[in-house]
């Protein structure tokens, strides 16, 4: 992992943006560079406008946004999903009956495996992945099970001058068959095929206007047009440098708490730590544009 020392200061300066003050909702930020709580806020009740345009701001300036204590119906939570936009199912995750759109997310002690072990953006294999991911914890572990989120706004900003340089205007290759048997113990049968889409390597954020890294370890194959050798080591690097921790932050669950991403500026990874205990809830998601 890239460590960023020297003696001039950090090389990386985020300025937090102070930004206008908030009145239908509370804004507690977990770190100057990403996430936030939400508070003043029951997920459960029709939201007023201003309340739903503080909470879409909220979600801009701090990237991923928390809600404690909510007390959601399946209906409730799928509503408070389609008030950001039509919602989009999962390619190859299983879905709670009758509600394609409610991805279950669930872990025990018999799984095989955890939803989002590595770091990713949700489904970059779509052609148009999706813009945010709502996620419902109804059970926790008695520890652990926290996930981890990184901005790549400052994944992005944090490159050198050069290395932006370098990788403006290319693209690379976003792939879904690794998908293929990864739901098997939900009983979910494979596809014929998964996926697969060409993205750019630095996407612009179309609502802040900002540059983004957009490659991930769970999806990126390669960089479009150059060797396979220089792709390789190109990814390596960008996969080290994002996941430095000045780029971080962790939430610890409780049950009933609720995490809002947005997809098109962050990678987050979920920590397996709990085992042999249940950790389980659902996700809507929201669908989002193709990657510019
Ligand atoms: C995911 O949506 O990738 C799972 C995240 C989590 O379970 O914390």
């Amino acid at each position: 992992m890239s460590l960023f020392r020297g003696n001039n200061g950090p090389r990386f300066k985020h300025v937090v943006d102070e930004g206008a003050p908030y009145d239908a909702i509370t804004v507690e930020k977990l770190t100057p560079v990403i996430g936030a709580e939400i508070g003043g806020v029951d997920l459960s009740r029709p939201l007023g406008n201003q309340a739903m345009a503080e909470i879409h701001r909220a979600l801009a300036e701090n990237l991923v946004i928390f809600f404690r204590d909510q007390e959601m119906s399946p209906e409730q939570h799928l509503g408070f999903g389609r008030s950001f936009g039509d919602l989009h199912i999962h390619p190859a995750a299983p879905s709670a009956p009758g509600m394609p759109e409610m991805m279950i997310i669930h872990t025990d002690e018999k799984s095989p495996r955890a939803n989002g072990e590595g770091w990713h953006s949700d489904v970059s294999c779509d052609t148009e992945p999706p813009m945010g991911s709502i996620l419902y914890i109804k059970t926790c572990p008695p520890m652990g099970g926290d996930t981890l989120f990184a901005s790549m706004y400052a994944a992005y900003e944090a490159l050198s001058d050069r290395m932006k340089i370098y990788l403006e205007g290319l693209t690379a290759i976003h792939d879904g068959e690794g998908y293929r048997g990864q739901y098997a113990n939900f009983g979910v049968e494979d596809k014929e095929s998964y996926p697969r889409a060409e993205h750019p390597v630095i996407r612009t954020h179309p609502v802040t206007a900002k540059k983004a890294l957009y490659v991930n370890r769970g999806f990126t194959r390669r960089i479009a047009g150059i060797s396979a050798d220089e792709s390789d080591g190109i990814l390596r690097y960008l996969y080290d440098h994002a996941e430095n921790p000045l780029f971080q932050c962790r939430f610890r669950w409780r049950a009933n708490s609720v995490a809002f991403w947005d997809n098109r500026c962050v990678q987050h990874r979920a920590m397996w730590d709990y085992w042999p205990h249940t950790r389980s809830g659902f996700r809507v998601t929201v669908k989002g544009d193709r990657p510019v």
